[in-house]
């Protein structure tokens, strides 16, 4: 186990009707929010509402219309607002997408220039407006973490910004806001949880504690989702889901480990050139790169994975272990509604070498759990076809 700093410190409100404790909690930031929301599902759910009353003693500007997979351009509109009005405070209402261009809106604001500079290096992050969030989708862990994914359409890149200024001060966690998120929404969300869980699981470095926490998690993901898709209503469900979701990536299931990504990196490129949702993506890719790197080296970790998370009966012969842990792996996604090839989202090979490149050298994924190269990552794309 690595040597490793914990520091999470996002106050989390969890359950129903925590919105109503925001007031008491903002009033130390300042007066001036911007509150920030997708395409409308807050409105459509009485949130939007419900917040403009809570926050009634405000002075709340908005912007509105922030797309799923968030461009750069939303994260330069909103730092202007906040320039220009003297903004104290961001209040992200909504899923992984308005809350990950509200972070790099807050460090935006105190940056001239283009904000997609803070994403390629060329500028820095020195501070950043403070972030709360109310989330309405189970999925990124984006309530709870510090980074950011943006998309810049014109380059068809989407790339990650991480700072420690960028973790949410507060975050209201009320299951009920995420019953209304759409079955194929849903799934999207598990399957981001999961990967976001398997990512760190399987890792150079073994560490008893966090794994044992992420087959937890897995199976608590694995359990509730069909619950959720069969009853959206479900308290119980949508909660248990909600939870796991900022327990997946606040960091807690990386701890003591080398914490390098893969198929992140992959369905990052599949998302910034055909602008599919992120977890459907990784539904599509996770089980191919599973199958690719099974090897004599890998083989333990996922007879490990197999027995802990999926129930497979243990025996002498390791490689039927693992793959019917993967095999169960892919089922599960297929079963809750997921694709589980490219083609579903008419995706073809043309594009595969120049999204390979860009996933390697993003991803850095020569350093990866198993080293991926080029040619590495085109055949877990030829196999995802
Ligand atoms: O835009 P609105 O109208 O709100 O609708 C959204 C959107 O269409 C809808 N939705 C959200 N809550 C709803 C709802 N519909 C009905 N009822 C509700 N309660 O769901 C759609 C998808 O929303 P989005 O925010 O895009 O989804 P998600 O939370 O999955 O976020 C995906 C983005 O986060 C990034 C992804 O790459 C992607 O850009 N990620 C961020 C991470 C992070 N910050 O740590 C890590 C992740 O790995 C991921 O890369
Ligand atoms: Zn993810």
């Amino acid at each position: 186990m690595k040597n490793f700093e914990f520091c999470v410190t996002t106050d989390v409100l969890f359950g129903k009707e925590q919105e109503n404790l925001l007031p008491e909690k903002l009033k130390g930031f300042g007066k001036r929010i911007l509150l920030t929301y997708g395409g409308g599902s807050i409105k459509k759910i009485g949130l939007y509402d419900k917040l403009k009353e809570i926050l009634k003693d405000f002075e709340i500007f908005e912007l509105g219309g922030i797309e799923p997979n968030p461009r750069v351009t939303s994260v330069n509109k909103g730092a202007e607002i906040c320039k220009k009005e003297n903004i104290d405070m961001i209040l992200a209402v909504g899923g992984g997408s308005t809350i990950d261009c509200s972070k790099a809106i807050a460090a935006a604001a105190y940056y001239d220039g283009d904000s997609w500079d803070l994403l390629i290096g060329k500028g820095q992050i020195t501070k950043a407006l403070p972030i709360a969030v109310v989330l309405t989708l189970a999925a990124t862990g984006s309530e709870m973490d510090c980074a950011a994914v943006i998309s810049n359409e014109n380059t068809h890149e989407k790339l990650l910004m991480g700072h420690p200024y960028l973790l949410p001060k507060i975050a209201v966690l009320n299951p009920e806001n995420s019953f209304s998120v759409p079955p194929y929404q849903t799934a999207s969300g598990s399957a981001d949880m999961m990967s976001h869980i398997i990512e760190s699981y399987f890792d150079k470095e073994q560490a008893a504690v966090p794994d044992a926490i992420s087959e937890g998690l897995l199976k608590t993901i694995i359990k509730y989702t069909p619950i959720a898709l069969e009853n959206p209503n479900d308290y119980e469900a949508r909660a248990q889901l909600m939870w796991s979701s900022s327990l997946a990536l606040n960091g807690l299931t990386a701890t003591g480990k080398n914490f390098m990504w893969s198929c992140h990196y992959i369905e990052h490129e599949l998302s910034a050139q055909y602008d599919i949702t992120h977890g459907a993506g990784l539904a599509a890719i996770t089980p191919k790169w599973m199958r690719y790197v099974l090897s004599d080296e890998t083989v333990d970790k996922f007879c490990e994975y197999a027995i802990n998370v999926w129930g497979i009966a243990n025996s002498n012969d390791k490689y039927d272990i693992a793959n019917k842990g993967i095999n169960a792996t892919e089922e599960f996604f297929k079963n809750i509604g997921l694709p589980s090839t490219l083609k579903e989202f008419n995706i073809d090979s043309s594009k595969f070498e120049e999204m390979a490149k860009k996933a390697v050298k993003t991803g850095h994924l020569e350093s990866a759990y198993v080293p991926l190269n080029t040619k590495d990552v085109i055949e877990i794309l030829k196999m995802s076809l």
